[in-house]
Parts: C-alpha cells; structure tokens; sequence
C-alpha cells in the first residue's frame, strides 16, 4: 500500500499528477484535449478518468472526473480520489490536486474525503502473498490551505484505522483467533491512548456471559471479552457505548452451513475489527463524547462438546435461551455484550454485526441495516451515512413479530418461526438486553465483502462502518 503525504505544491518526484475536470467545464480543457476527451468517451463523469502521455521528461496527466461542479461533495471526491488511484498503479509516485479547488464544500472535508479516496482504494491485503508488492509507493496529496495539515492528519488516520479492520477480517479464521485479535487489540489501544480491559475463559464464566460461553463450547480456543475505554479531554457531552460482533469463524456449529455457506465466514468478527478500529480514531478525530467498546470473541465450531440446537442457557442477564439454531448464534454473543453495555447506563449503544444474511435479501450488498429503539440516535448514524458514503436503511421492530421469539422450554428462543424478515427477528431479539438504553443496531450482512473492486472498497473485507461510526461520534454534541 503506498504512503500518504501532503505538500502545499506539486512534487517533482511524481511521474504523474490528475487533473480534475467538471462535466460541465469540459471546454476548460482547450480544443485538443476536448476532442480526445470525446473520442475516448470521457465527460468528466465522477470516477471515470483518461490517461494522457507526459512529454518527453515531464509528468503523465490523469484527467479525473469530479461530476457537476455544483454538487462536487465529499463523496464524490472520495470516489475520483480512488478512481484516479486506480489508474496510477504502475508508477511509484502519485500525486492528486483533487483537493485544491473542490467548489463550495469546506477544503477539510475535501483533505480527507480525498485522502479516504486514495487510501482506501489503494488498500491491499498483502500479508500472505509471497511476490512482489505493487509498485505504487507514495501518493502525495497537494494542498496549501490552511488547516490542510490537521485535515490530512485525520484523513490519514481514518484509512489507518479502516485498513486496521480490513486487515483483521480478511485474515483467516486459523489464525484470526480471539487470542489473536486480543493480541493485535493491545498494541492498537497502546497505541492509540485509549484503555483495554480483556476477560479471559475464567473470568467469562465468572461474569456469567452465559451466550458467549454458549458458543464457544464446541471450539478448541478459549473466548475473549474486550473493554475499551476513550475518555475526551474536558467534560464528555455524552457516555456511547459500541458493541461489535467477534465471531472469528462461523462455520454454524451442529446447524452446520454448506460450503459456499462458510467460505467468506471469517469475516463474522467485522462488526468487532469495527468497534477496534473506531476506538483507534477517536483521539486523532478529538470526538468530545466519551466512548467504551466491548467486543465478544469467540468462533462457532463443532467438537464434541458443541452446544446443540435444543440446549438452554442463561445469559448475562438472568434470561434463559433455547438455542434451536445454532448458527444464530451472532446475536447470543451480543446479548451478553449488550447486557454489559447496558449495565453501565449509557446515554446510547449502538452495536454492529454481520448477524444476518436476510438484511441483505432486503437491502442488497451495499447497504446496512439499521434497527434500534431511539429516533434521534437513528437520526444521527443516518446523517453520517450521507458523507461517508456507508449507506443504511431504516428497518422496524415489529412488536406483533417479538411472539416468534417465545420459547416453550425457555423465556426465549434464538430464531423466529420462518425463513422471512429474519433481520427484524434477530433484532428484536437483541432487543431483550437492552434495558431500555437508547439503542441503534446496525446490521452488515453482506456488506460487510465485496466480491470486485469498486469505489473505495477492494474486493474482500470491506471494513464497513468505520466511517460511519466515527462521523457520528464526531457530530455528537
Ligand atoms: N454470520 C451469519 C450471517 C451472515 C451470513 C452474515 C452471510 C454475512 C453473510 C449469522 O451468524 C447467521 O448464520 N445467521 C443466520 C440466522 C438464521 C440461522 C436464523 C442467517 O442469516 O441465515
Ligand atoms: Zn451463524
Ligand atoms: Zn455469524
């Protein structure tokens, strides 16, 4: 992956620059440029781009589409940046002005949207492949403004810390274990500054997180619990809780998946790579809310002493669960999680999951669901969700549904009664350990991959929420 910089002007060691072009400023570019432009079907559109030959010793120029002038907006930038990223792999330094002018929006935004655009793009997986890396070593992002350092700072630490999650979900489930993600917690909260508490296998059953015992039960690791504490310089406007999903591999335990089922399944822990790596940016973005983590790590396997559909346990909150299908067992996980979380009153939790494949069957791979018991904090991860380009769409609660929960052995069952709205099924399952905080649920699905590379995201795990998160704790006042 390359490297970011800033500088105020363009860098004689870049082989290659962009040159952003409005689709309504076409004319801009001068008769002989205009007319390659069309016959090579360029307008200017956002995220298409058109190489052009340098001279002899000069650099190469990328035209890069930024769409319409007028509606130019961090989105848009982000996805010139990683198109025009996409188009300079072969040279070893890059060098983008896509920030320089960008229309009305506010030059900071322009800073980090563009260098969320080339960093994440440019993101790779690349920590088992044993040949040579890509060529593409530095991209310098050109901007004299003032504030433009702070903004690059933050712009930077935002891809850092999307890479981070990238990293954990795309590593294998063999070795992506609690233990391991635990290890790799402890040098980013270090780090970071911010404050990590881990409860191992004895300390889980002495907390009774009876869910997490649960599915751990038929898995050779031992399960981990993590705390994660950020406390803003001054007095906190708030207390946010965020609980993520850890489930390291999810081969569905005895309701065992298919094949194709369970080849993507180590990305199961995003929701918790998430909850980490937003913990990781709050001191670089200076959030003023308070904030604590708690991710539940434990994969879902299937030795002799798996647990099995019909088992009953008791979670963290005294309720008792039948478990009649072992492969929902992302939201008994959570139930602890949330349990925890809500002991603490917080003013809000918000927990996000890859929980189910039905948010998907409503919504697409490219979009999260979001469910939860709060309209203003609905509210405000829906407003992050427009910069950052993470969409969500609402979903409800239907009370009328909360009876498919009702267990005849227990005071509740792990799934509903049909293969229909199972997101809104295990939501409100999730509901139950809640105790009344104010709560939004955000659930990934398949959002959580891309099967191409596409816009910032890179085939694989796409870290998805990150973003989203922390721009709504950045907002929060
Ligand atoms: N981790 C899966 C959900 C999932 C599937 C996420 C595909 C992303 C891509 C979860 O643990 C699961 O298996 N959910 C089941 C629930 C069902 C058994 C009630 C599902 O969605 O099918
Ligand atoms: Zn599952
Ligand atoms: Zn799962």
């Amino acid at each position: 992956m390359p490297s970011l910089s800033l500088s105020a002007s363009l860098p004689k060691s870049a082989t290659v620059h962009d040159v952003p072009v409005a689709s309504d400023e076409l004319e801009g570019l001068g008769p002989d440029l205009m007319r390659a432009s069309k016959l090579q079907g360029f307008e200017g559109k956002v995220g298409q781009t058109l190489v052009l030959a340098g001279g002899a010793d000069g650099p190469m120029r990328v035209l890069v589409g930024i769409g319409e002038r007028s509606s130019v907006d961090s989105g848009s930038l982000r996805r010139a940046a990683a198109a025009f990223v996409r188009a300079v792999g072969k040279h070893k330094v890059a060098a983008t002005t896509l920030a320089e002018n960008p229309g009305d929006i506010d030059r900071a935004e322009a800073i980090r949207a563009v260098c969320e655009g080339v960093g994440l793009a440019s993101y790779k997986y690349t920590a088992l492949k044993t040949g040579p890396e890509r060529p593409l070593r530095k991209v310098v992002v050109v901007s004299k403004g003032a504030g433009s350092k702070a903004a690059f700072e933050q712009g930077a630490a935002t891809v850092n810390a999307v890479s981070l999650a990238r990293d954990l979900v795309n590593e294998p489930g063999g070795s992506m274990t609690p233990e391991a993600f635990t290890a790799m917690a402890r040098t980013v909260c270090k780090d970071s500054g911010v404050k990590l508490t881990v409860w191992d296998e004895k300390r889980i059953a002495k907390e009774k997180l009876g869910g997490v015992m649960a599915v751990n039960q038929g898995s050779t690791h031992p399960a981990r619990f993590l705390t994660i504490d950020y406390k803003p310089t001054g007095a906190p406007k708030a207390k946010v809780a965020l609980v993520g999903k850890g489930i390291t591999f999810d081969s569905g335990g005895l309701s065992i998946k298919t094949g194709t089922g369970m080849m993507t399944m180590k990305v199961d822990m995003t929701g918790g790579a998430v909850v980490l790596a937003v913990m990781s940016l709050l001191n670089a973005l200076g959030v003023k809310v308070a904030v604590t983590g708690y991710i539940p790590l434990t994969d879902n396997m299937i030795n002799g002493d798996a647990f099995r559909p019909g088992d009953v346990f008791t979670a963290r909150n005294g309720k008792t669960v039948e478990v009649l299908n072992t492969d929902a067992e992302g939201r008994l996980v959570l139930a602890d999680a949330l349990s925890v979380a809500s002991e603490k009153k917080p003013d809000a939790i918000i927990d996000i999951a890859t929980l189910t494949g039905s948010v998907s069957g409503a919504l697409g791979v490219n979009m999260a669901g979001l469910m939860g018991t709060d309209d203003a904090l609905i509210g405000r991860i829906e407003a992050a969700a427009v910069p950052t380009d993470e969409q969500v769409w609402h979903l409800p609660l239907p009370v009328e549904y909360r009876k498919q929960l009702d267990s005849v052995v227990a005071d509740l069952k792990n799934i509903g009664n049909g293969p229909f709205g199972g997101a809104l099924v295990a939501g409100l399952f999730l509901k139950e350990f809640t105790d009344g905080v104010p709560w939004a649920h955000i659930d990934l699905g398949m959002s959580a991959m891309a099967d191409s590379d596409d816009g910032v995201k890179v085939k694989g795990g796409t870290a998805f929420g990150v973003r989203l998160i922390a721009a709504a704790l950045e907002a929060w006042s």
